[in-house]
């Protein structure tokens, strides 16, 4: 089978960076699970349907128009990558993703990305849902601060505007809601590898994640 490294983990835990150098180092596919969920939640809200609304948000997801291309994200022929990184989305992409028939719809599709040489994958659930058999599973996390600091600087590098403490209020409210929702709960799996990031830098996190996958 081809191999999978998964990466799960809370909100700005440095996951994305994390996933897409160790990608990038091994010549490997890449995964961000967490821009199909924010991609549904601003699907829907541009189609006018409600976060809630199982079915349609379902059918929304099941059809998403979307590609990826020259590093932009492409929702029909419009680039979307600003609109769908705001915290506003973020919210959206975790009330979508507590729906169990917006997780099943959008399953086959992640699964796709499995393709040679290799891929790593950054969620959620991509260990224990999605690539079960995959051959280095690692749960990635920060403390809540240091992941507070984090999507802080990177927000403001896209020039947005936001309150630390806001950032912080909606990161504790977020991963409360992942850990409690009944589908696909975010949680160390037992066979993850916890790495702990609030005093390594990105190369430290990087290597460590190529060490534990014997490449
Ligand atoms: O960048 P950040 O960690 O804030 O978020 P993300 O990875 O883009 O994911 C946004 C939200 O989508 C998360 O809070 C989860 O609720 C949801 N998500 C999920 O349920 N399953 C995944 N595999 C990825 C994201």
């Amino acid at each position: 089978a081809v191999p999978v490294i998964a990466i799960d983990g809370p909100s700005a835990s440095g996951k994305g960076t994390v996933t897409q150098r160790v990608a990038e180092a091994l010549g490997w596919h890449y995964l961000d699970s967490g821009a199909l969920y924010r991609l549904t939640a601003l699907a829907a809200r541009k189609a006018g349907v409600d976060w809630n609304n199982e079915a349609a948000v379902a059918h929304i997801a099941a059809h998403l128009p979307v590609h990826f291309a020259g590093g932009l994200t492409f929702l029909g022929d419009e680039a979307v990558d600003d609109q769908m990184r705001t915290e506003e989305m973020g919210i959206g992409a975790s009330t979508v993703g507590a729906l169990p028939a917006v997780r099943e719809a959008l399953l086959l599709r992640q699964r796709a990305f499995r393709q040679a040489p290799g891929l790593v994958a950054d969620g959620r659930d991509m260990g224990s849902v999605v690539f079960p058999d995959a051959t280095t599973k690692v749960f990635l996390t920060a403390s809540a601060a240091v992941r507070a600091e984090r999507r802080y600087k990177q927000l403001m590098e896209k020039g947005f505007s936001a309150k630390l403490q806001n950032i912080l209020q909606d990161l504790e409210d977020r991963d409360a809601r992942d850990a409690a929702r009944s589908v696909a709960p975010l949680r160390q799996e037992a066979d993850a590898k916890l790495l702990e990031t609030s005093h390594l830098t990105i190369v430290q996190a990087v290597n460590q994640v190529l060490d534990w996958s014997g490449n």
